[in-house]
């Protein structure tokens, strides 16, 4: 049985959990870990009418270690964007980034499925990121060259869900 229960509503403390986990993962700017916080808070007010729809894991002991954030693309018919996924610097290799993955996608095919999109950076700190994906069953579709900064391409990984 896994070690992490899997939830998709969202409450007051997810805040100050997803400050942490992105924190921690040593990725991501201070203003980036403020837009991941104000997603939080967009859900918290808006609910699904939001666009971002989240999956937590929770451990027994009621810590989060990981989360996954993710919408549907406005304007297609069901293309949606894996807007951030994280797990605790502490919790990694563990296979919770996978088994949110799998939550994600889940949920996605039972509601009728479609395409799933993530995006990354070329960047060499960012392999590991992509090795994720693949792993994932992500294929890198599209390549933006000089995206981020001259030598700094954008990835579109994609995955078709049935
Ligand atoms: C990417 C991330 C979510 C993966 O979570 P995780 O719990 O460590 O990953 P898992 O243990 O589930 O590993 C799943 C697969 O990804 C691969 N993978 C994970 N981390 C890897 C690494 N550092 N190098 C190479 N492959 C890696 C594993 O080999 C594994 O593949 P396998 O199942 O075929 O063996 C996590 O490392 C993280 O939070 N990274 C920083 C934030 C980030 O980059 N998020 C994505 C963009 S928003």
């Amino acid at each position: 049985m896994s070690e992490w229960l899997f939830r998709d509503t969202v409450i007051q403390a997810d805040k100050r959990a997803v400050r942490d986990i992105v924190r921690s993962t040593g990725f991501f700017s201070a203003e980036e870990i403020d837009v991941a916080e104000e997603l939080v808070c967009e859900h918290l007010q808006k609910g699904t009418a939001s666009g971002y729809l989240f999956v937590f894991a929770q451990s027994p002991d009621g810590q989060v270690p990981g989360y996954a954030c993710y919408g549907p693309v406005p304007c297609t018919a069901r293309s949606f964007d894996l807007y951030w996924i994280a797990v605790h610097a502490g919790g990694r290799g563990r296979g919770l980034g996978k088994a949110l993955m799998h939550e994600v996608e889940r949920r996605l095919r039972a509601s009728g499925g479609g395409k799933l999109i993530a995006e990354t950076s070329s960047r060499e700190q960012y392999a590991p990121t992509q090795a994720f994906y693949r792993s994932c069953g992500f294929i890198e579709e599209a390549r933006i060259r000089d995206y981020y900064a001259p030598g700094e391409d954008i990835l579109y990984f994609t995955k078709s869900l049935g």
